[in-house]
């Protein structure tokens, strides 16, 4: 099974079964959304299911949270938690700084709530997610559904002032009918190329009334653990300013491959 898996997914495998070394029993953990996320909720599981781990999980979308209760991760709602120990998620891209662009799986508005009410915030990503400078990646957006089309023009005016080297803003689609997130809210993607000051463009859009919240995440990432096709898993610390390479054995076990939901 493990020989059908493409490069980029074993790098997907080996940053996620690396990512859950840092859990612990007793621990309360966020899980992230996307294929990435997936693969850890997966790899979480089969250690709660075969060396007893005790946690709980927060999911950050209805999907995770299916998942992690089919792979026996006990789930409860961040109300419940309070406060967590860990969230390991995904990205869509990360810079040298660990500032993110993430949404890409219409997540971002849990993920960013989640990420921040944790201790720590690892990301796992195959090294084609790493960037000089965010904005390859079209940043999402979220907005409310009232008035959309006004939020959509407001986007598209605030960018006229900012440093990015393109401006389309597109909503995103479901078929024929605007894409609804977990939280009921619309996305806009805006297809920037190149973002010169995230932290600025990320208040800014955060001040326009209908949007809730946009997908950079910035100083929340602690540690981004970087996976490779051959193996190899690159450990970064942003507050150690540390970084070294492991190998993890690529076997995973046959229950990891049942039904991936991303
Ligand atoms: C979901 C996200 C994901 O973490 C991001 O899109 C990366 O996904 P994948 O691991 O599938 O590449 O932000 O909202």
């Amino acid at each position: 099974m493990a020989a059908e898996l493409s490069p980029i997914d074993k790098a997907k495998f080996v940053a996620a079964k690396r990512a859950v070394d840092f859990v612990q029993t007793g621990m309360k953990v966020g899980l992230g959304t996307g294929s990435t996320a997936a693969w850890m909720v997966r790899c979480l599981g089969e250690r709660v299911r075969e060396e007893g781990l005790r946690i709980v999980g927060v999911p950050t979308s209805m999907r995770t949270a299916e998942l992690a209760r089919q792979v026996g991760i006990p789930v409860v709602s961040l109300d419940e938690a309070k406060w967590l120990d860990l969230t390991i998620d995904g990205a869509d891209e990360f810079d040298t700084n660990l500032a993110l662009i993430k949404g890409g799986g219409a997540a971002l508005l849990q993920e960013k709530i989640v990420a921040t009410a944790s201790d720590q915030m690892i990301v796992i990503a195959d090294a084609a997610k790493e960037v000089v400078q965010l904005g390859g990646f079209p940043l999402p957006v979220e907005i409310i559904p009232f008035g959309w089309q006004t939020t959509k023009a407001l986007i598209e005016e605030v960018l006229v002032s900012m440093d990015v080297m393109g401006r389309d803003v597109t909503v995103r689609m479901n078929g024929a009918a605007p894409l609804v997130t977990d939280e009921a809210n619309y996305l806009v993607d805006l297809h920037l190329k190149r973002i010169a000051n995230p932290r600025q463009l990320a208040m800014v859009l955060n001040q326009i009334p209908g949007v809730v919240e946009n997908g950079l995440f910035i100083d929340i990432c602690d540690i981004v653990i970087i996976g490779h096709g051959d193996g190899r898993v690159t450990v970064r610390d942003i507050n150690a300013g540390s970084e070294h390479d492991d190998r993890i054995e690529f076997a995973p076990s046959a229950n990891i491959f049942a039904d991936l939901g991303d």
